[in-house]
């Protein structure tokens, strides 16, 4: 069985494929969305502090729970269960995270496929063909319907072909680009008009609206979907990490590229939308908040790029590709989830069952752009803000409460020799037994 399964050939494979997974659309469209939306600075801040203190202890207890189990996350939960009541509960934990990110892929399929159309658009004006690039950027339900399925396709085939082959492969050398680029548009915004107020916002926090209960819960589910959390998608990447690696300092090496991208991402399109007024665009709704979601970012970076002359044609084709695959490696670890439920519980074919969950899923979507303005707000609010951080809530109970202190110390000594005397050893188990759960269900209950 062990033989068959897939697994990372490198310490390197596994950062890049996880960080793939992490890194998506999740920082650089749903982080500045939410930013704006949540009145900017003061989210920033708490976004970073739920990161670093929640998300990250969450993170590793969903790691550890897969390299000890060798498997999906029913499977492996079930082996660290000894009663029967625990085993359903494993059950229950397993598949719901299962179901989470076969909720998300359904709409982030779609917003995936506004990132290739807008890759699309400049492509279509160099080539000398205006009505095509003015079709693929103006909302509709072909448009959307062809390029959800155009992404969907992509991802099933690249998960058809397993771990190594196509999750590891896809996910190199894109990383560097992308925060090659980004840093690039950063400094290029930072010279124009308006920025210096879009940092102000960005970066000065009014302490005031910190513990307002919609910015934390808001706060606390793009952390968890930043780091694919509560879907059962780290517990399978964990699964994949050989016994020879550390899984501490790879984990706090995952959530520093994630947190890190997501804060540059914050860093470009914040100042953009401040540029962008400062040429006359409104940025601002009735109420005095800035305009924000789900389109904000199609609207403001395009305008940004268009500010740059020929070269911006250059610039917006590359941004939005890069974009798109940033998006793919992180599709292709939501699939994941439940086909290699499908194949290590069910015994379907890998290629079989691939094929027909992506399938379902395009059909959600599909059902999703029929209904955009009400589903895709409430598909992405069910999955993302409650779902991930309480099922996520879930596995950190698992680990505190259900397994053995000895097993997990067993389990994380393998590739860290020293871990028992280490700080980490120190902190987390009862972190995540006590405060995790606590801090998480009290942000709900502030929320209420
Ligand atoms: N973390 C991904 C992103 O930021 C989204 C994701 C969520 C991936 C859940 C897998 C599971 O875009």
């Amino acid at each position: 069985m062990a033989a068959a399964r897939g697994g990372f050939s490198s310490r390197l494979g596994f950062i890049l494929a996880a960080a793939g997974s992490a890194v998506g659309l999740g920082n650089i469209w749903g982080f500045p969305t939410q930013t704006a939306s949540n009145g900017g600075a003061a989210f920033v801040l708490v976004y970073l502090v739920l990161a670093f203190c929640l998300a990250y202890p969450a993170f590793m207890a969903e790691l550890m729970i897969g390299r000890y189990g060798q498997a999906n996350a029913v499977t492996s939960l079930q082996k660290m269960s000894r009663q029967a009541w625990q085993k359903k509960f494993a059950f229950m934990v397993g598949f719901g995270g299962i179901i989470c990110a076969t909720l998300i892929l359904s709409f982030y399929g779609i917003i995936a496929g506004w990132m290739m159309s807008y890759a699309v658009e400049p492509f279509a004006k160099m080539i000398g063909m205006p009505p095509v690039a003015e079709w693929v950027i103006t909302q509709g339900i072909t448009r959307n319907v062809l390029f959800t399925a155009l992404f969907m396709f992509l991802t099933v085939f690249i998960i058809r072909r397993g771990v190594e082959d196509g999750i590891e492969k896809w996910s190199k050398r894109l990383m560097p680009m992308l925060i090659a680029l980004l840093v690039l548009l950063i400094i290029y915004v930072m010279t124009l008009d308006g920025a210096s107020d879009g940092l102000d916002a960005y970066l000065n926090p009014d302490l005031s609206k910190v513990f307002e209960p919609d910015l934390l819960v808001s706060a606390l589910g793009q952390a968890f979907f930043s780091l694919s959390l509560g879907t059962s998608v780290m517990v399978i990447y964990g699964s994949y990490i050989s016994k020879k690696e550390n899984l501490v300092t790879l984990g706090a090496q995952v959530t520093l590229i994630d947190v890190s991208i997501a804060f540059l991402a914050g860093l470009l399109i914040i100042p953009s939308m401040y540029v962008a007024q400062a040429q006359g665009v409104a940025i601002f709704a009735a109420d005095g908040s800035l305009i924000s979601g789900p389109s904000m970012v199609f609207s403001v970076l395009p305008t940004l790029f268009e500010g740059m002359g020929a070269i911006g044609l250059f610039v917006g084709f590359a941004f939005f590709i890069l974009m798109s695959i940033a998006a793919l490696t992180s599709s292709i670890s939501m699939l994941e989830g439940p086909v290699s439920y499908a194949v290590e519980r069910h015994d379907i074919e890998r290629t079989k069952a691939t094929t027909g969950i992506g399938f379902i899923i395009f059909l959600m979507s599909t059902l999703i752009v029929l209904n955009l303005d009400f589903m895709l707000d409430f598909v992405a609010t069910l999955a993302t803000e409650y779902g991930q951080p309480i099922i996520a809530m879930l596995c950190c109970i698992f680990v505190g409460w259900i397994w053995q202190r000895s097993e997990i110390l067993a389990e994380i000594k393998q590739g860290n020799e020293q871990v028992e005397s280490s700080l980490f050893w120190k902190i987390w188990p009862w972190y995540t037994k006590f405060v995790c759960p606590v801090a998480i269900a009290m942000v709900f209950i502030h929320s209420l």
